[in-house]
């Protein structure tokens, strides 16, 4: 009896006291076995007998379940604290994100023009041969379709190669008067320092009624927008040509790596080109069917901007999704 009182006192875990209790109190176990000699007795002890035995068990019980209670509390105290929160801890601070740098840099040159009332607009990046050359004043077979090398779908169709053929959709399903810029990829077969399949345009039109605006209005606002985007930069315009503009010229910044005194960057001219511009060709407005209006339009390379506002060298960088160079950007 008292050894058995022992072992259930010692019991270490629930599991030993489990198996114990199987041991003592279980169908097959020593008490049963005890309680099975209650027959060979003799009858007048056998009153004496099962009430020894009776007392002996419910002894051993009452300490059974002393101890169960004890080690009950242990194992809840134990789990507890191992499933306990310190509140007081540091959580896992996330790192912060950042728009991408072209994101950012297109953010801005938008703001700009919104501030100033041009609308925002968008339009498919598979394009047909009419937005994206025809109606541009680029027709099939024409010299200046080579400056753009282009991705041609097997049905003709083609990945635009610049965000112009949204002017032409913009005109086609408004009316003047129009101010408008169209962000968005465009796609050219190219990939070196400086040019990647996929890169990012802006392109400006203003359209207004025939001598409301001239190269003039031009000139001084995207002097302005370069004022804007690169502080204190002196700004020239180049004669050059596009077919849908007439004149057409190509903008220029002073470098603003050598200050204009000349740098591997601005390739020792002191000049850094950032934009294509001109008066509306009239051939432009003839195909999406505008009379009596004039306008002037513009376009831009968005990384060229970015990589010249953040002295990134190398334009494919953009795109590797290197977290080292988009760190850099918070
Ligand atoms: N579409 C031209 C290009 O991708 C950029 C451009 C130049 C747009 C002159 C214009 C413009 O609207 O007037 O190279």
């Amino acid at each position: 009896m008292e050894t058995l009182q022992k072992r259930i006192e010692e019991a270490s875990s629930l599991d030993a006291l489990e198996k114990i209790r199987v041991e003592i109190f279980g169908k097959k176990g020593l008490l049963a076995a005890e309680f099975a000699k209650l027959k060979d007795v003799p009858g007048p002890e056998k009153k004496a007998f099962a009430e020894g035995l009776n007392h002996q068990k419910s002894a051993l019980q009452e300490i059974f379940d002393d101890t169960l209670k004890v080690l009950k509390s242990a194992a809840l105290e134990k789990q507890l604290i191992s499933e306990s929160i310190d509140v007081s801890l540091y959580g896992n601070l996330r790192e912060k994100g950042a728009l991408h740098p072209v994101a950012q840099t297109m953010d801005k040159i938008i703001d700009y023009f919104v501030s100033l009332n041009f609308s925002v607009e968008s339009g498919p990046l598979i394009e047909d041969d009419f937005h994206n050359f025809e109606a541009l004043n680029l027709p099939k077979y024409h010299p200046a379709r080579d400056m753009q090398d282009t991705f041609y779908f097997a049905d003709g169709g083609l990945l635009r190669t610049h965000t112009s053929p949204t002017q032409i959709r913009t005109m086609l399903k408004g009316k003047p008067p129009i101010r408008m810029i169209a962000p968005g990829a465009v796609f050219r077969r190219d990939y070196d320092l400086t040019h990647t399949p996929m890169f990012h345009q802006v392109e400006g039109l203003v359209v207004e009624e025939k001598g409301k605006v001239s190269f003039a209005n031009l000139k001084a606002i995207l002097t302005d927008f370069l004022h804007h985007m690169f502080g204190e930069v002196e700004v020239r315009f180049r004669p050059s040509f596009f077919p849908f503009t007439e004149p057409s010229a190509e903008v220029d910044i002073s470098c603003i790596f050598c200050k204009g005194s000349g740098c591997r960057v601005c390739s020792h001219t002191g000049w850094l080109e950032v934009l294509g511009s001109g008066v509306v060709d009239p051939n432009v407005f003839k195909a999406v069917g505008y009379e009596d209006v004039s306008g002037y339009a513009f376009g831009l390379g968005v990384e060229r901007f970015a990589m010249l506002m953040h002295e990134i060298p190398d334009l494919r960088s953009l795109f590797e999704g290197d977290i080292r160079l988009l760190e850099q950007f918070r």
